[in-house]
């Protein structure tokens, strides 16, 4: 796999061949879906034609299904109209205006085009408003340096970066506490696997406060799906920021930073711009896919299919114990654990051999374009695949 033009085969990581189905080499990739030509609604083709039931949902950026109609007459007319030109869009303001009447507490929002951009921008944001440097995080905040380490990443940058443990009240209220009047953030991803607990998040929320830091909450994977205002309205936990993405404009490209008017107002004070962030395209498929949300409660519809998938994986794992050794994440979001990385591989390659992409690792996500017998037919997929490895 050496030999791609794109290194690494992809630019996104979690697609590559190795990722969905274990195969590294070109003998492994051989015969699998590995390249698409199309989607729509819960289907997809590759590059030999071939059709697939997908639950990858391009990473959970589609909730209402690939393709939807609305979604893409308002891109259209957005392309009509220039996408970009000299001055911001008049849909820039009205998009946010729309957003903050869905989610109160995003008093103020700027809009950007990828998750690990509107993240970083929440750090930044938070650091101008405390005066300090330290942030604490839970979960995947993307590829920038702020969070990440490793080769290519200052030691220094790498220094002010440390992380808590999800659902680990007492490790989280002592970590917060010793980074004390340093800590400028803490960053959570609300859902890491299994569902926070109340007392979690409710202690990340008073201690960040007590210690006079910024809490942010990182909704790039649950805001519009488990509700339009992601693990801040489930759960009743209010950020002082949130970080918006993924099915936010249904896979076009757009994300937000956005929360108390206050820490946002930073924003004139140092410099968070992108010569793109204004294109309307995504800016009108957001609104777009806002209005379908409310309009057609889509977070219903992925949490009764969410609901009806969960409890069929919950009974492949009583099944075939010896293969499947769990069930991790929420109806909206899930996956199975696995006795070996062998395991996942073969049941990956077994699904792909019978018109099903189904994730190996976290997540799986239904869209609106799933229904009750598409989640059964995938379920018996996966209960046949599970009776050929056994
Ligand atoms: C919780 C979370 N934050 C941030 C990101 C980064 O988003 P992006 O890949 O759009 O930069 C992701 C991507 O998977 C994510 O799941």
């Amino acid at each position: 796999m050496s030999d791609w033009r794109v290194p690494g085969f992809t630019s996104t990581g979690s697609k590559r061949p190795d990722a969905l189905f274990g195969a590294a080499t070109p003998d492994e990739v051989e015969g699998l879906p590995t390249r698409l030509t199309r989607a729509s609604g819960c289907r997809v083709w590759d590059a030999n034609g071939r059709e697939y039931t997908d639950y990858v949902m391009a990473l959970g950026a589609v909730a209402l299904g690939y393709g939807h109609p609305e979604v893409n007459r308002a891109a259209e007319q957005a392309m009509a109209a220039g996408v970009v030109g000299p001055l911001p869009p008049v849909i820039e303001e009205e998009l946010a205006e729309v957003l903050a009447m869905r989610i109160p507490w995003l008093e103020r929002v700027r809009f950007l085009k990828t998750g690990a951009e509107a993240v970083a921008a929440a750090v930044r944001l938070a650091r101008v408003a405390t005066g300090r440097d330290r942030v604490l995080g839970c979960g995947y905040h993307g590829w920038l340096d702020w969070c990440q380490a490793g080769e290519g990443v200052p030691a220094g940058t790498r220094a002010l970066y440390a992380e808590i443990p999800f659902n680990d009240v007492e490790a989280s209220r002592r970590l917060i506490r010793d980074a004390g009047d340093r800590l400028a953030a803490v960053v959570v991803e609300p859902v890491v696997v299994i569902e926070p607990t109340h007392e979690w998040l409710e202690t990340v929320r008073v201690e960040t406060t007590r210690a006079g830091a910024v809490l942010v909450f990182d909704e790039i994977k649950t805001a519009f799906r488990l509700a339009i205002g992601g693990a801040a309205e489930r759960y009743g936990v209010r950020p002082d920021l949130a970080v918006l993405g993924k099915a936010l404009a249904n896979g076009f490209p757009l994300a937000v930073v956005g929360g108390r008017a206050d820490v946002m107002a930073g924003s004139a004070r140092t410099w968070i711009s992108s010569t793109l962030a204004t294109e309307a395209v995504a800016l009108a498929a957001a609104r777009a896919t806002l209005e379908v949300m409310v309009r057609d409660d889509v977070c219903g519809h992925l949490h009764r299919m969410g609901t009806r998938l969960l409890h069929g994986l919950h009974r492949l794992h009583r099944k075939h114990a010896d293969l499947v050794t769990g069930v991790g994440g929420i109806a909206e979001m899930c996956f199975l654990h696995f006795a070996s990385d062998q395991v996942s591989a073969d049941v990956a390659r077994g699904c792909a051999g019978r018109g099903l992409l189904f994730k190996r690792t976290a997540y799986n996500f239904v869209s609106l374009a799933h229904d009750e017998a598409i989640v059964d037919r995938t379920l018996n997929v996966l209960e046949e695949v599970l009776g050929s490895i056994g």
